[in-house]
């Protein structure tokens, strides 16, 4: 007794918690079991693990009768939240319209001549001469002057991949994370203006292959 008045708070707290047997009075626990010389002790089950195992079985009573006697059913909490998500994607898309109409107006060909100037420099200032060459001959990436289309022609598929790129691993990237829809319009429109060109280096079609549809 007099060592427990010498325990601070804490050291009480782990104690009571805990019921763990005290360094040097291994005796007084000792079971006679004997495996080839390994003895083994009879400790008390931790308060504390006791305690976490009384819970799980107060909440697996409540959980039964929850689960399978009520109501409660997992699809239909699923549905539920569905619709409710659906909900307050309706509300965010409302105000997103107020926000950002330009993000739902159908993305639109320009073809007079300042806008196809400035769909070129576009195209040599943002990297895509890269893989498509300075005049759209392709190297990395496919040709973009003849008519054979790996991801879909036409200004609308064009459009689509510069904003949401190619096939994964082919290394066109979604540019919609860093060029503005109205670039990318220009963009789409300058590749259409150079269909049918010559290119100095063409690199032989390719596809066909509409993708996404
Ligand atoms: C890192 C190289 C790379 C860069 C930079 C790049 N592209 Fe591409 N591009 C590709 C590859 C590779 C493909 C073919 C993707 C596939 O096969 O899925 C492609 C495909 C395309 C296509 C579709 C071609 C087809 O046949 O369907 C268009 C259009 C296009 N790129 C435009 C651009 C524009 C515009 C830029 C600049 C903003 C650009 N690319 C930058 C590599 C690149």
């Amino acid at each position: 007794m007099s060592e427990n008045n010498n325990l601070t708070g804490w050291q009480k707290f782990i104690k009571r918690w805990t019921k763990a047997n005290e360094i040097g009075k291994e005796d007084e626990v000792m079971t006679d079991h004997n495996y080839d010389g390994i003895r083994e002790l009879d400790n008390v089950l931790p308060p504390w693990w006791v305690a976490g195992f009384i819970i799980t079985i107060v909440i697996s009573v409540f959980y039964y009768i929850m689960v399978f006697t009520g109501n409660y059913n997992q699809e239909q909490e699923y549905k539920d939240s569905i619709a409710e998500a659906k909900i307050e994607h309706a509300a965010w898309e409302k105000q997103d319209r107020i926000n950002n109409p330009e993000k739902y107006t159908a993305a639109k060909a320009t073809t007079d001549a300042a806008s196809l100037k400035k769909g070129k420099e576009l195209f040599l200032a943002k990297g895509c001469i890269a893989c498509h060459g300075v005049d759209g001959g392709g190297g990395i990436g496919p040709n973009l002057t003849d008519n054979k289309w790996v991801l879909g022609g036409g200004f609308e598929k064009i459009f689509n991949t510069i904003s949401k790129g190619g096939r994964p691993g082919k290394g066109m990237v979604a540019w919609e994370a860093s060029i503005s829809k109205t670039d990318r319009q220009l963009l789409a429109s300058y590749i259409i203006s150079i269909q049918g060109t010559t290119p100095t280096n063409p690199k032989s079609p390719e596809g066909e292959i509409v993708w996404p549809n």
